[in-house]
């Protein structure tokens, strides 16, 4: 029999530094590796995923919010939706969580330079372009203008307010913040309407720029025809994919599209590549 030397679903294990509530069902914990050697070590690229296991319960996939520029700690941002991810909410700060990964592909970030960004979001979406947001903006003189459409249902399930603030104050970045329409209170000081519609608003120009779309199905569905009238072609739209996974390594097949394994051969694609993929459906 073979043993392996190294047990590769072995997580490490991760301290609950802060946790933070972003919406009432969705939350983020800052995670500090507990083995020194394992903190020095750890690195990631923005779009990469890990799995988040509650001892007892199992393993969730989220992915890496925090920004690779920001060392020392990684942070997770998810919404309480069942097994995993609520036992993960009963946890409290002090507490352990097993960490492994950092798995998948990510946002080519260097292919970026010296190109306009427009970052296009739609509820719990953000955390994913979140990491590629903050990882731009701590190398700000590399690119060119920077454009953030993100909208929620209503205001109170918009994440990272804080950070929504802070943006908005920033001369070097557009946000453009919206929540569907009846999803406003007195003091609601940004657009209200569907974000493809408030991105056609918006009509970033495509001239060197590149599209980072994350957002439930539906949004996506009605964001790439805007992106395509503002003449963004497929190479200049980048999106993320959210298929269950198990693994996360390419060994169990749970979130394979045809031949392409969006654990491993993503979850980061290009519009074009997932419109060849949706052809094997
Ligand atoms: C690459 C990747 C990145 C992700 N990043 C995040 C993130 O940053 N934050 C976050 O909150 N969630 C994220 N998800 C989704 C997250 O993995 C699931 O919501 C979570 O694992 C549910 O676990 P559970 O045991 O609590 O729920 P379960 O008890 O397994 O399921 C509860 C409900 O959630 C649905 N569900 C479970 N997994 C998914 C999924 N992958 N997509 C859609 N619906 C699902 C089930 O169908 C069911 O209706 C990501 C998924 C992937 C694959
Ligand atoms: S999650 Fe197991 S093969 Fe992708």
């Amino acid at each position: 029999m073979c043993i392996p030397d190294k047990n590769i679903y072995k997580p490490h294990l991760a301290t609950i530094e802060q946790i933070i509530d972003e919406t009432p069902d969705v939350r983020t914990f800052r995670l500090v590796f507990e083995d020194e050697a394992v903190r020095d070590s750890f690195s990631f690229r923005s779009g990469q995923f890990a799995e988040y296991s509650a001892f007892g319960a199992g393993e969730s996939t989220f992915c890496i919010a925090s920004s690779p520029t920001r060392t020392g700690h990684i942070e997770c941002c998810f919404r309480a939706v069942g097994k995993v991810t609520e036992a993960l909410r009963r946890l409290e700060v002090g507490d352990s969580v097993g960490v492994r990964g950092p798995y998948g592909n990510s946002f080519p970030i260097e292919d970026f330079y010296g190109r306009n960004l427009v970052f296009v979001a739609g509820g719990i979406a953000l955390p994913p372009l979140r990491t590629l947001i903050w990882n731009a903006l701590d190398q700000r003189d590399r690119f060119g203008d920077i454009t953030i459409v993100y909208g929620a249902r209503t205001e109170s399930d918009l994440v990272y307010k804080r950070e929504l603030k802070e943006w908005q104050e920033r001369s070097d970045v557009r946000l453009v913040k919206t929540v569907d329409p009846g999803g406003n209170g007195p003091d609601w000081d940004g657009q209200v309407g569907f974000v493809p519609t408030i991105l056609e608003e918006a009509a970033p120009s495509a001239e060197n720029t590149i599209a980072l779309v994350c957002g439930p199905p539906i949004m996506i569905k009605f964001t790439l025809p805007v992106l395509e009238k503002l003449g963004f072609g497929d190479e200049q739209i980048y999106t993320t994919l959210e298929n269950r996974m198990k693994c996360g390594l390419g060994k169990c097949g749970r979130c394979n599209v045809g031949n392409v394994y969006v654990c491993k051969d993503g979850p980061v694609f290009t519009a074009g590549q997932v419109k060849a993929m949706s052809q094997e459906f």
